[in-house]
């Protein structure tokens, strides 16, 4: 990120950080979504934060804030109506219906009171899997996550890369047959049909090819302390085969 903002301060870029994920990690001590001039949030319920679906954007950067505001409140300037800033209010600008309904809002409101217990609890379990797997990274079957020095994650997922795709695609097999979950990640962009379609990209990418293939992710979730050993004990079986 500070490679990103610079290049952007340099050719007066904005930037928007996408950190979906990434609520409650620290970028050498600042929080990620604060570190962009804008930072977007996901609340879907595949993450540590959910309200099912829903998402919230930081705006980082004074010269937007208003914008923003007016974008929320579907392009029109209501909100400063509201503080007595206009006598009556109208569209402005572009905009929608962003705001979540109560029942959504009330879901996420008891989630983030707890964002520091779930973090707290999901990076013990991270830890938990990170010691139990140190055997199979010295023994060259498995590679763990590297996590940089000055990066302090939120353990939104734990995953282990594997030698080759076979190995992987095996692994899930072998742990679906004890009815355990190891699911694949995000497919590469750019041999998908629309990343085709719509993107573009400079050379092979031979590194994003080959991590997408051996990637495989183990469960973690907020409770499943109790079962944790039983995916450990699951996972080194099906490993030394
Ligand atoms: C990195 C990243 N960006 C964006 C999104 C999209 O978030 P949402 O589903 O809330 O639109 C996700 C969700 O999976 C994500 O992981």
């Amino acid at each position: 990120m500070a490679a990103i903002m610079a290049l952007a301060e340099r050719h007066d870029l904005v930037v928007i950080e996408d950190a979906a994920q990434a609520l409650l990690s620290y970028y050498r001590g600042n929080p990620a979504g604060a570190l962009g001039h804008f930072g977007v949030f996901s609340f879907h319920d595949t993450k540590n934060v959910m309200s099912g679906e829903g998402g919230g954007i930081v705006v980082n950067d004074a010269r937007f804030v208003e914008r923003a505001e007016i974008a929320y409140r579907y392009g029109t300037d209501r909100s400063a109506f509201d503080r007595g800033e206009r006598q009556r209010y109208t569209w402005v600008d572009l905009g929608s219906s962003f705001a979540p309904n109560e029942i959504t809002a009330a879901v996420l409101l008891a989630q983030l009171e707890r964002a520091e217990e779930i973090t707290h609890a999901r990076r013990a379990m991270w830890a938990r899997y990170h010691s139990a797997f140190a055997g199979l990274e010295a023994a060259g079957i498995a590679r763990r996550p590297v996590v940089p020095e000055d990066v302090h994650h939120n353990a939104h997922l734990y995953y282990l890369l594997l030698r080759d795709q076979d190995a992987r695609d095996r692994f899930i097999s072998t742990m679906r047959l004890s009815g355990i979950t190891t699911p694949f990640h995000f497919v590469p962009l750019d041999d998908s049909p629309g990343g085709l379609r719509y993107g573009r990209r400079h050379g092979m990418l031979p590194t994003t090819h080959s991590v997408a293939g051996r990637l495989v992710r183990l469960p973690l979730w907020f409770g499943m302390e109790q079962v944790q050993d039983r995916v450990i004990e699951t996972v080194l079986a099906a490993l030394k085969q």
